[in-house]
């Protein structure tokens, strides 16, 4: 009897400790000591994100960089902006059976919810390729523990009552008038919602209503987007938020970047372009902040410790991480010729050239920056929902000039600023958001990728 006791106890502190750690884990970093949905409910839940399919590689099919008639059409934040994507799809002439469009993720909320439907089914019945944004991963977890809590015993009477007390909660909040709803009546107990909703979700709000009243066609369109999506034909990612070419917790040289050295596919050496990919998809696989589904559907900067962030006014933009490591890749240089480059230390170290070829990074979630054209980065959320504009980053095949795979050497090019005498002709550098007097028709070129252009189209937003 003791034995068993003793036993069982053994077993409890076990339990006890694994639950210390994950959510220590849990707590550290900026973006989840903020926003985990999972802190202090330990192994309580089941896992409602469903992060299954991370990253997406685009086929040549799939992203044609070759074919003079197609275009490839990427579309920024839309939050249920249903009419603004009408209006720029006729902007540019979109035609469904020859252009490809992709969307950089949070199509839903902040509209109302019919019109968040009406994107979601657009999207879901052409199948347009796309990433998850936060705001899509919230419904997507809302929908998922709706499942989970219908089919616990006695779930859906529980959930049927909370749902007509939170929809009495919108009501007075339309009416203007909240003071006399009591959030936490008695037989709505806040230790019983704890036991039944994660630990941070907040009460039955519009990331729920859309889950609510979504289809399961545009449940299972949303749950198909991946996290990212790269076409190495263009050398080009998309994401919601953001990405890193440079683990910064470490410097740019260590070993462990992945643009620190040649990838390790020894019988490649002189086929640039398999290299390339394969650093590529080291870019993705070896920088641990492009694993973890928080930074990559939230960061905006990165933090003095090197720690991603959501703010916008805190660290470095991560996009100008980005173009510092982009700006420094000189090509593929021979070994013997790497091998002879002197080791070097403290001040050198920020000046050194890396073994690498650049590629950019299309994202969205950024709608205080507006429209961010940087070299190697392109920010498209130019804040549709706020009543600004919405953007789209027109390709071609002028976008995807081939690139100087017979040299082993990069030209490394001026980066903007350093040379003002380098942004010259039609090819703006950089553009911070358009001018306020901007019509629909001023759609600036910007250089693309490394012999590339593209355009910019976008329509204002009411
Ligand atoms: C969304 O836009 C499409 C295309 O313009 C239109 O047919 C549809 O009625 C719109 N839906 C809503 C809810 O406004």
């Amino acid at each position: 009897m003791a034995r068993r006791s003793d036993c069982l106890l053994f077993v409890f502190f076990i339990l006890l400790a694994l639950c210390f750690f994950a959510s220590k884990g849990a707590d550290s970093g900026d973006l989840r000591t903020r926003f985990s949905v999972w802190t202090g409910s330990c192994c309580k839940f089941p896992d409602f994100s469903h992060y299954d399919h991370f990253t997406h590689t685009l086929s040549d099919k799939e992203f044609p960089t070759k074919d003079k008639n197609r275009r490839i059409v990427v579309i920024g934040d839309l939050h249920g902006m249903n009419s603004s994507l009408t209006a720029l799809l006729n902007q540019i002439s979109y035609d469904v059976r020859k252009d490809t469009l992709i969307h950089l993720g949070d199509l839903v909320t902040k509209a109302t919810v019919d019109d968040s439907l009406a994107v979601l089914s657009f999207m879901a019945t052409n199948k347009v390729l796309g990433v998850r944004g936060n705001n899509d991963q919230d419904v997507i977890q809302w929908r998922s523990w709706m499942d989970w809590i219908l089919s616990q015993p006695g779930g859906r009477t529980w959930l049927e009552k909370v749902d007509k007390h939170w929809s009495d909660y919108e009501a007075a909040v339309e009416m203007g008038d909240v003071t006399a709803f009591d959030p936490w009546p008695s037989w709505l107990k806040k230790s019983d919602w704890g036991r039944k909703v994660p630990k941070g979700w907040k009460p039955l709000a519009q990331h729920y209503q859309v889950a609510r009243a979504m289809s399961r066609e545009h449940y299972e369109y949303l749950r198909s987007l991946p996290l990212i999506l790269h076409a190495p034909a263009g050398h080009v990612f998309f994401v919601h938020a953001g990405l890193l070419a440079a683990d910064p917790t470490r410097r740019p040289t260590h070993p462990k970047q992945p643009l620190s050295h040649w990838p390790s596919m020894i019988n490649y050496k002189d086929d640039i372009p398999a290299l390339r990919e394969a650093q590529e998809f080291a870019l993705l696989s070896e920088v641990p902040q492009n694993r973890d589904p928080l930074a990559v559907q939230n960061m905006r900067s990165v933090l003095s410790n090197g720690e991603v962030s959501r703010s916008n006014s805190k660290g470095t933009p991560f996009s100008d991480l980005w173009n510092e490591i982009m700006g420094r890749c000189s090509g593929f240089h021979s070994e013997t010729e790497l091998a002879s480059v002197p080791r070097l230390t403290g001040n050198q170290e920020n000046l050194a050239q890396l073994p690498c070829y650049p590629s950019t990074v299309v994202y969205g979630h950024a709608a205080v920056r507006g429209l961010d054209v940087k070299r190697w980065s392109i920010g498209l959320d130019s804040g549709c929902s706020y009543g600004r504009r919405l953007s789209a980053l027109v390709l071609d095949a002028g976008s995807f000039h081939s690139e100087p795979y017979h040299a082993v050497d990069f030209p490394l090019e001026a980066t903007h600023g350093s040379d003002p005498g380098s942004s010259s002709g039609a090819l703006e550098q950089q553009i911070f958001d358009f001018p306020p007097e901007a019509t629909d028709r001023f759609s600036p070129r910007i250089k693309f990728g490394h012999a590339g252009d593209a355009r910019i189209v976008s329509v204002k937003c009411h």
